[in-house]
């Protein structure tokens, strides 16, 4: 490393000085390929709900999906993912209609490969959106998430959306061993091409607050927690773990989540492992930019941009980010 102590021979502002010299040892730039934009979705037909604590975002209908995909299309934008918001009279303890063919994301799905097939889909795989009590699994009588028994049904979700199309499936129930579960399963049907994106380092967060009203799961879950199965946030060793873990047992990509009060994480997973690296900037964070932005508190577009570019600093290889179509826009436009 040299160090300043030569000058004036070395001066630092010398390279910062002008825009060209600024762009010629810029050592990140950040692309509408790095980005994969979350969808809620709901039932019915030219329904549009906003999610009050998310300003900006709304949930769809699968009819509006399909304009939402269109434009991801033309601003290339890589991967879409799917977030269920279903009638409470379909959740259950055990979440089953995770399961049904015929559920809202299948139809979603089926319905988006048909218009733009060459468009990725990602869905997520646990079943806090499906289960009556907003937790990611079945809960037995004493109030404990059953790993083995949910794993079951995580790896029958996973099918159901792999076997109408799903590219990429996104665990991020955080059940032990469901990796290897899904992967065996997936190769059993020749589902051989289906992506596994682990949530392998998934935090017992507060900051997922909005979107557990995006998806309808915060009333049920109330002030219940998710600590036995989602990570504790003083731990780092332990992601390291979590995420060999999944490597072994057959995950293609990883996410690590939350994502900017995170990024010492992704970090450490990158250059540990050097795998494809993931972060997820989620309902929380957006949350806090947007209502900052909203009070004229902080530059909406800047911090947008400047989040995106920490992530990539950090060496995440794409985030899954509510800005994805903003960030989209104004790559377009700079
Ligand atoms: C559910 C799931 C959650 C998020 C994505 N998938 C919530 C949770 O674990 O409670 C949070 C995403 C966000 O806050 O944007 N398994």
């Amino acid at each position: 490393m040299p160090t300043n102590s030569n000058f004036p021979l070395i001066r630092m502002r010398r390279m910062r000085r002008d825009p060209f010299s600024r762009a010629m040892m810029r050592e990140n730039v950040i692309t509408a390929g790095d980005l994969i934009y979350p969808v809620f979705i709901l039932d019915g037909a030219n329904r549009r709900e906003p999610v009050l604590t998310m300003p900006g975002v709304e949930r769809v209908s699968v009819d509006l999906l399909m304009k939402v995909a269109e434009e991801c299309v033309n601003l290339g934008i890589p991967v879409l993912s799917l977030f269920p918001n279903i009638d409470p009279s379909l959740k259950t303890n055990d979440g089953v209609e995770a399961t049904n063919p015929e559920g809202l994301i299948p139809r979603a799905v089926r319905e988006l490969k048909k218009h733009f097939p060459e468009l990725g889909i990602m869905t997520d795989v646990a079943l806090d959106p499906y289960t009556s009590h907003g937790q990611d699994g079945t809960v037995d009588d004493k109030g404990s998430i059953l790993n083995d028994e949910t794993t079951e049904m995580l790896v029958r979700q996973a099918l159901t959306q792999a076997e109408c199309g799903v590219d990429i499936v996104g665990p991020s129930d955080m059940m032990d061993g469901r990796i290897g579960a899904i992967r065996e399963a997936l190769e059993n049907k020749g589902l051989i091409h289906t992506r596994i994106m682990a949530y392998s380092a998934k935090y017992a967060s507060a900051f997922y607050g909005p979107f557990r009203d995006a998806v309808g799961s915060a009333a049920a879950l109330g002030k219940a927690d998710k600590n036995t199965y989602q990570m504790d946030p003083a731990n780092t060793d332990e992601a390291l773990r979590e995420v060999a873990l999944d490597i072994a047992e057959g995950a293609d990509m990883v996410m690590v989540k939350p994502g900017m009060p995170y990024l010492d994480i992704v970090r450490r997973v990158k250059d540990e492992f050097k795998v494809p690296t993931f972060a997820y900037q989620v309902s929380g964070e957006y949350a806090m930019l947007k209502a900052a932005a909203q009070n004229g508190w902080l530059d909406h577009d800047k911090v947008m941009m400047e989040s995106m570019m920490a992530f990539k600093r950090a060496g995440a290889d794409g985030v899954l980010t509510y800005f994805a179509l903003d960030i989209a826009r104004k790559l377009k436009t700079q």
